[in-house]
């Protein structure tokens, strides 16, 4: 419900508002969703979506993803450089220095209900991480950074107990001599991940750490730019991403390749031969809403230049895990959407071989989206910093479409 107070004589929406104070504001525009609208600069991610274009701070997420390391990329986003390798040292240091949990922390994670959804669970969590922080409020930009840091380093001991507390495994403690990636693989497991393993789930890393103004990144900087703190914003974002239409789409790949092969189980055929009437008929409820999760970007009007990098790399990983067949039912559902809908802008974007990657690597599938989360905390986090730093509330309008000079009927005569 708006509480723009919009007086009667002023309906049209490019009207100054009553009592405005600037000399001239700007004519407000309306446009469903935002779609089009610019609302912050940022010198983090690049993104031309007609050519499929993605950059960090101009370096190609393909150069990215061969070359860096998540360490590299996110001291890259932050500081608008890549590092040279003292301060790579150094930064890599500071966020194994990060990776324990506060005393007592691990206790808390055991008390949530192992029925819970991780997103839940981890928005929780890291939420509740304020209340460990002497000065949870601080906004001055040394040390809202020392707080992103500190929040991307326990995470994966948070997403990692929660997931061994459910399977009534003991809590693994991180290892600061391993990497970002391995580190989490191996609280998870609770043995060391093989390269090729750390190598696949780091490269996921580096694509999904941002992606200019997604709708969660927006809600991170909503929420600053309130001069609330660095723990809200994130733990608002992570609400955000959990919606299946952003970050909540991977989970809805695998489900939708699991769903094909018990369809094929249950018809006696293979899973091959069941996808092209499978996509035929959730194209046909198109208008009733139904979607091919993996496919469609708001930005992207050709191929997700993530997804392109990933479907060569969950190939790779695919084969060397044995897990080609979701491979190769990915590869054909690809093909029917290209000569379906591939004209109309619709094509694979970075959750759809995602899944199979994240699958291939042996996460279970309600662990894709806080993967997502774990590496994304590294865009929210600059992109705070970017706010605090010039920050202006955000503080859009309303286009009011209700009535105007109503009656107040009493009670008794409604
Ligand atoms: C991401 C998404 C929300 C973008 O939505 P949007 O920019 O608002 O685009 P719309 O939902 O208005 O779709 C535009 C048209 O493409 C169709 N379309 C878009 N994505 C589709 C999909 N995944 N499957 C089938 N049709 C799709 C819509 O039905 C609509 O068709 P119409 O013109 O015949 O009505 C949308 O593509 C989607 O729901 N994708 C599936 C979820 C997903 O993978 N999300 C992850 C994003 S990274």
């Amino acid at each position: 419900m708006s509480t723009t107070m919009t007086p009667p004589s002023s309906p049209s929406p490019t009207s100054s508002p009553a009592g405005a104070v600037a000399a001239n504001p700007p004519a407000p525009t309306w446009s469903k969703g935002l779609e089009g609208i610019i609302a912050a600069e940022t010198k983090m991610s690049f993104i031309d979506g007609a050519k499929g274009i993605l950059e960090y701070v101009g370096i190609p997420i393909d150069d990215l993803a061969r070359n860096s390391s998540f360490e590299e990329t996110v001291y890259l986003l932050w500081n608008g450089r890549l590092p040279k390798r003292a301060e790579l040292e150094a930064f890599t240091q500071e966020l194994r220095g990060n990776y324990e949990l506060p005393a007592g922390f691990v206790d808390r994670i055991q008390t949530c209900p192992k029925a819970a959804a991780p997103m839940h669970m981890l928005r929780t969590m890291v939420s509740s991480l304020s209340m460990y922080d002497a000065n949870p409020d601080a906004n001055d930009i040394p040390t809202a950074r020392k707080k992103a840091l500190a929040i991307l380093g326990q995470t994966p001991a948070i997403i990692a107990a929660f997931d061994r507390h459910r399977r009534g495994l003991p809590f693994v403690a991180p290892r600061k001599d391993l990497s970002f990636a391995a580190n989490f693989l191996y609280m998870l497991n609770g043995k060391e991940p093989t390269e090729a393993v750390t190598r696949a789930f780091d490269v996921c890393m580096i694509l999904h750490a941002d992606h200019g103004l997604n709708n969660s990144t927006f809600t991170a900087r909503v929420i600053i730019s309130t001069l609330s703190d660095m723990y809200s914003a994130i733990t608002g974002a992570i609400g955000s991403l959990r919606g299946p239409l952003h970050g909540g789409a991977n989970e809805e790949v695998m489900e939708m390749l699991n769903e094909i092969e018990q369809l094929a189980k249950s018809q006696n055929k293979a899973p091959m031969d069941i996808i092209e009437p499978f996509i035929m008929d959730r194209l046909a409820r198109r208008n009733e809403g139904a979607r091919i999760m993996g496919f469609g970007h708001r930005v992207y009007k050709t191929i997700d230049p993530r997804a392109t990098f990933l479907k060569t790399f969950s190939k790779q990983i695919a084969t060397d895990t044995g897990n080609l067949k979701l491979y190769e039912m990915s590869s054909r559902i690809e093909d029917i959407m290209k000569r379906e809908v591939g004209a109309k802008g619709i094509y694979p974007n970075v959750d759809f071989y995602s899944a199979t990657t994240y699958h291939s690597i042996g996460l279970k599938l309600d662990l894709f989206t806080p993967m997502f989360a774990m590496s994304r905390i590294s865009g929210w986090a600059g992109h705070v910093l970017e706010q605090l730093d010039g920050n202006r509330l955000f503080r859009p309008t309303t286009k009011y479409v209700g009535p105007h000079d109503a009656p107040y009927v009493p009670m008794d005569k409604r």
